[in-house]
């Protein structure tokens, strides 16, 4: 199976969770696209914050998704991070840009997953994964969740993201608070149920008459 993990990330707590889903998908022997969305902040504003900076350059190494990525691949994991209970407008572009896709069908039937970060618990993580849902509908994709049968979710023992709709994590008022161990879990998880699910989902195209 061909998994892409595509995702944009300011400071890093997002690109984590990617990470972690790659790993995830690779355990399932998948072969893993790790890509990342252009920016589009002013090189200023990047220039302007050390943790922007720094975050930039950890990631100079993942190349920009295309559209052919989105061809190749039998199951991608889309993530962003929060903003204002929304994904970001970076991640949206990239998903904007794919209307020759959608309208040759291109899409369709393959398996996706979506991923997010915020600042705080009720921040809005689950507005946010609801709202990326929306386009991959139009694209024809089966959009995954996380079911309770990962009963990490679960746990009380610490502040930690992931719901029923997907991973998440929560970095913090600075976004410096790393994703806790329960949140890669959670993604590695995800990594391994989205290589399943595409596997099955590509073995059985849909059958073209009504028995
Ligand atoms: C413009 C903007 C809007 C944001 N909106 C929210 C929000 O609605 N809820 C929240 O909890 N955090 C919000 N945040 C914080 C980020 O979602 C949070 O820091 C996240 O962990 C950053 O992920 P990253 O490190 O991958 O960039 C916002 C940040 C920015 C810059």
């Amino acid at each position: 199976m061909n998994i892409l993990v595509v995702f944009y990330s300011m400071t890093g707590n997002t690109a984590a969770l990617a990470r972690a889903i790659a790993k995830g998908a690779q355990e399932e022997g998948a072969a893993v696209r790790l890509r990342q969305v252009k920016e589009l902040m002013p090189e200023s504003a990047v220039q302007s914050r050390p943790e922007i900076r720094r975050t930039k350059e950890a990631l100079k190494d993942v190349p920009f998704a295309t559209n052919d990525d989105l061809i190749w691949a039998d199951g991608v994991a889309f993530g962003s991070p929060t903003r204002y209970g929304n994904m970001s407008s970076q991640l949206k572009q990239f998903i904007d840009g794919t209307g020759k896709l959608w309208m040759e069908g291109s899409l369709v039937g393959k398996v996706a997953s979506v991923f997010t970060s915020t600042a705080t618990q009720h921040g809005g993580q689950e507005s946010t994964l609801l709202s990326m849902m929306a386009p991959l509908f139009h694209l024809g994709y089966v959009v995954m969740g996380l079911p309770y049968a990962e009963q990490l979710q679960m746990s009380m023992d610490d502040i930690h993201g992931g719901s029923p709709y997907g991973v998440s994590s929560v970095s913090g008022p600075e976004s410096n608070r790393a994703a806790t161990e329960t949140d890669l879990e959670l993604a590695r998880a995800v990594g391994r149920r989205l290589a399943k699910l595409a596997a099955k989902v590509a073995e059985k195209p849909a059958a073209d008459q009504v028995a």
